[in-house]
């Protein structure tokens, strides 16, 4: 059997907010803290990935650093995890190119990403000449980028988000093609599912909480002040019914704040809604925030040292991870090269 190996990744494309940190970066922390001897651990900050959309240079330069102290600032340990730059390895793209003779446009084709980042509709398909025009490479094989990150790493565990599900289907897929033609050289990757739900937007509470959307009221981000954080969850979207009931398909707006709540406390939604059948919303929501900003103290006193740092602490952990990562996907590379005919 394989020893674990757990690879993850994050990108750079803002700081990382409350749904990236429920979705993703708690588990990340939970699972090293827990890992069995033997386990080696892979977080990456992945730069490549960003350049899907378009990328103001220094705004990109900036949001890597952010990004990267965020990843310390929760309780990531380089002794114990190797944290990098995706683009500090460039096996990532030597490989996303082998992967891209063995994966399947077809498949690709169906994925949803591509669509909703060009805001296209649902059933849009590449026989349209309009999303055709509009559809750069780059975003149409992102996931084969991703199936890259996780197979050079060759990874057993994938900890992501509910939202990313999809993803990593496709990337077990890749993963067996690729296996099929040319022999059992990758491990297949299982999702690890967070346990929490999506984290919804705080102004559209019917679609996740995301870097991407322009309203920064929609999102509490890992660094925010607990004036900032109390500002936002007061002006949150719910309704205007009279008492809190746990209820996320009419009642979305409440219920995403319960659901925030019951995660960072681990108390049920239910138990949470039952506490609170006869309080105001107003006190929902004082308490909701007054428990995120209590759980991002840490977070958030650890990212401002490590961003005032002068001694260059971030950019050599950042090396040591390249090197631990480098070390890891050339023996993939070896492999794969060997297996091929390279
Ligand atoms: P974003 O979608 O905000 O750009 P990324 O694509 O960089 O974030 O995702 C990083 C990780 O955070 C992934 O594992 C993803 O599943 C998780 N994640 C992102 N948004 C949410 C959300 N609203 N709720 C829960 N998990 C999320
Ligand atoms: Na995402």
């Amino acid at each position: 059997a394989h020893k674990p190996i757990i690879f993850s990744g994050i990108q750079p494309t803002a700081v990382p907010h409350l749904g990236n940190y429920l979705g993703a970066l708690h588990q990340w922390v939970k699972l090293q803290d827990n890992a069995a001897e033997g386990t080696k651990l892979f977080f990456s900050i992945v730069d490549l990935h960003a350049l899907t959309v378009p990328q103001d240079p220094a705004q990109l330069k900036k949001w890597r650093k952010e990004a990267f102290a965020t990843l310390l600032a929760v309780g990531l340990d380089p002794k114990r995890s190797a944290i990098f730059y995706q683009s500090s390895v460039p096996a990532h793209a030597e490989l996303m190119w082998i992967l891209s003779t063995v994966a399947s446009m077809g498949y690709l084709s169906r994925m949803t990403q591509w669509k909703s980042k060009l805001q296209l509709p649902e059933d849009t398909t590449l026989d349209d000449s309009t999303a055709r025009a509009q559809l750069r490479l780059g975003l149409f094989s992102y996931p084969v980028l991703q199936a890259a990150d996780i197979l050079v790493h060759r990874a057993t565990h994938v900890p992501v988000g509910e939202d990313q599900r999809q993803h990593l289907e496709f990337s077990r897929y890749t993963a067996n093609s690729f296996n099929h033609l040319y022999g059992p050289i990758f491990p297949i990757p299982e999702a690890l599912i967070s346990p929490a739900k999506r984290v919804m937007s705080l102004k559209e509470p019917t679609s996740k909480m995301s870097k991407s959307h322009a309203d920064e009221k929609s999102r509490i981000i890992l660094t925010d002040s607990p004036a900032e954080i109390r500002k936002k969850i007061k002006v949150a979207l719910t309704d205007s019914e009279p008492s809190i009931t746990y209820d996320p398909i009419s009642r979305p707006g409440v219920s995403n704040l319960i659901e925030i709540l019951s995660h960072l406390e681990g108390i049920s939604c239910e138990e949470i809604a039952a506490d609170f059948h006869t309080a105001s919303l107003r006190s929902l929501k004082e308490h909701v925030a007054d428990r995120i900003a209590y759980h991002l103290q840490e977070i958030r006193d650890r990212y401002i040292t490590i961003m005032d740092d002068k001694t260059g602490y971030l950019e050599s952990v950042a090396e040591e991870g390249a090197e631990a990562a480098q070390a890891n996907s050339r023996e993939t590379m070896r492999q794969v090269r060997d297996a091929m005919g390279l």
